[in-house]
């Protein structure tokens, strides 16, 4: 890790930038983008869930059915080398199937699957209090997928990919015409967010972020 600068970190998130317009000549290869999602698959979630699918969307008429719903990747769809759909779990409640199965794949008994089930149930329940609707339970696992969307375009930016994060569309109609056409089981998964991938056609707009005194409370 050590041959990694603090400075090459940095270049890598002044160069990333909401890409609105790619490059249609020059495509994002498989390899890179296999990286990308290595970096989604690796990343954290609350308790270890995973509580994500990702849909690598190229089919082109199934983007083009995307596109009147979603303004807010219109002019990326045609020459974007990658669509990436992320879907979060729906229902994943403490005592569901999904949370006995991430159990038993790490090994743990039938004892330590009670105990650590009880512990969630606590913790769902009472702590981050999500289980007094499916919206509330949708969102806290939908959180989760926003921790993979920011490392996989944080380290797409640092090997010069572009991205631009998506959530620029009509969620209903996005999920009916991807759950219609078999993409996923919309009892079980929903679209939390979408990202794009390719290279950028011209430099982007200057950066704007407030500075740091305005977003950092130090508290000594
Ligand atoms: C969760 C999320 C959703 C976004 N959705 C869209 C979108 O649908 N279309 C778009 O063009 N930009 C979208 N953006 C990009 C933001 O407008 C952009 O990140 C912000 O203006 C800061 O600019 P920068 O990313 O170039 O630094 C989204 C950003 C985030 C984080």
């Amino acid at each position: 890790m050590s041959n990694i600068t603090k400075q090459q970190v940095l270049d890598g998130f002044y160069f990333r930038a909401a890409t609105r317009r790619y490059d249609p000549l020059k495509r994002v290869s498989r390899e890179d983008f296999e990286y990308i999602l290595e970096l989604a698959r690796l990343s954290p979630s609350s308790v270890g869930s995973e509580p994500w699918k990702f849909l690598v969307l190229q089919n082109p008429e199934l983007r083009q059915q995307l596109k009147p719903v979603s303004w807010g990747m219109a002019t990326q769809l045609d020459d974007a080398s990658y669509l990436l759909v992320i879907l979060a779990k729906k229902n994943a409640r403490y005592d569901s199937d999904f949370f006995r199965q991430g159990l038993l794949r790490r090994g743990l008994n039938p004892e330590q699957i009670s105990k650590t089930l009880a512990r969630y149930q606590q913790f769902q329940a009472t702590d981050i209090d999500v289980l007094d609707s499916e919206r509330a339970l949708f969102d806290w696992t939908s959180k989760q997928t926003y921790i993979a969307l920011a490392n996989m375009m944080s380290g797409a930016a640092l090997i010069g990919i572009d991205s631009c994060p998506i959530e620029g569309f009509n969620y209903a109609e996005v999920n009916r015409i991807l759950a219609e056409n078999g993409a996923f089981d919309a009892e079980e998964w929903g679209v939390s967010v979408m990202v794009t991938f390719g290279y950028r056609a011209k430099a982007p707009n200057a950066k704007y972020r407030k500075p740091i005194e305005d977003v950092v409370t130090w508290i000594e």
